[in-house]
C-alpha cells in the first residue's frame, strides 16, 4: 500500500482520546501524524505573549499568518516551534486551553490554519493521519478515512481527570472540557457525524481497543 494516498481524518472532542489514538494510530500505519489543535494552541500562546487582544479578530488573523510555525509530524516525535523556540510543553499550560477558543472561534485565524493544516497533509504525500475538530468535514472532506471519535461526558470527564494527575476540582474539569467545548462548537460541529464519517464510540473502550477499532475501519477502507 505504499505510496498510495491514505489519509486518516479524525475528530472528536476533548477527552475522547483522540492525540493518544491518532497518534498510535498513525505509528502502527507508519503513516505521518498531525494534532492540529497544537496549532491552535500555538497561535493563541503567541497572542498571550504579544499581548494581542483576542477580541481584536484582525489582530489574531494576522498574528496566525504571520506565524513561524514548525509542527512535527513524526508520530514519535512531539515538537512545536515558534520562532525556533520549542513550545511543545508551554502550549499545553492552562492558561493556554483557557484562552484557546478566542483564536478557534476567530474564522480568519481558523482559514490561515486550515491552508497550512491541507499544505502539511501535501508535504506528507498523503500518507497522514490527522486530528482536530474539523478534518472530516473542512479541512480533508475528501480524505479516504474519516471517523469522528466520541466518548460520553462522564468517560471524557474522568480520562481529563486522569490526564491531568486528579488535582482537578470536578468544577475546573467541567470547565475546562465541557464549557471549552460549547464554545468550540459554535464555529464547528464535532458532535455529531458528517455524511459519510464513521463513529467510533471509545466511553467502554480501552487504549488498545479504541486504537484497535480505528484500524478496523481504516482497514475496510483500505481494502475496498
Ligand atoms: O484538541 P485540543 O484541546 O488541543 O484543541 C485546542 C483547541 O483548538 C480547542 O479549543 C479546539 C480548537 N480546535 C479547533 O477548533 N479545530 C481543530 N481542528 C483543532 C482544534
Amino acid at each position: 500500500r505504499l505510496g498510495k494516498s491514505l489519509v486518516v481524518a479524525i475528530d472528536g472532542p476533548s477527552g475522547s482520546g483522540k492525540s493518544s489514538v491518532s497518534r498510535e494510530t498513525a505509528r502502527r500505519l507508519h503513516a505521518a501524524y498531525l494534532d492540529t489543535g497544537a496549532m491552535y494552541r500555538a497561535v493563541t500562546l503567541h497572542c498571550l505573549e504579544k499581548g494581542i487582544d483576542f477580541a481584536d479578530a484582525g489582530a489574531v488573523e494576522r498574528a496566525a499568518r504571520e506565524l513561524d510555525l514548525v509542527i512535527s509530524t513524526r508520530p514519535d516525535t512531539e515538537s512545536v516551534l515558534v520562532s525556533g523556540i520549542d513550545v511543545t510543553d508551554a502550549i499545553r499550560e492552562p492558561h493556554v486551553s483557557k484562552a484557546v477558543s478566542a483564536v478557534a472561534t476567530t474564522l480568519g485565524a481558523r482559514s490561515e490554519l486550515i491552508r497550512r493544516q491541507r499544505q502539511i497533509i501535501a508535504d506528507s504525500h498523503h500518507r497522514i493521519v490527522v486530528e482536530g475538530r474539523d478534518i472530516t468535514t473542512v479541512v480533508a472532506p475528501e480524505a479516504e478515512v474519516r471517523i469522528l471519535l466520541t466518548a460520553s461526558e462522564e468517560a471524557r470527564l474522568r480520562r481529563r481527570g486522569v490526564q491531568l494527575g486528579g488535582t482537578q476540582t470536578a468544577a475546573q474539569l467541567k470547565q475546562q472540557v465541557l464549557v471549552r467545548d460549547a464554545k468550540d462548537s459554535s464555529v464547528v460541529n464535532f458532535q455529531q457525524a458528517a455524511d459519510g464519517v464513521v463513529t467510533v464510540d471509545s466511553s467502554d473502550l480501552d487504549f488498545e481497543q479504541t486504537v484497535t477499532a480505528v484500524l478496523e475501519v481504516v482497514s475496510t477502507v483500505a481494502h475496498q
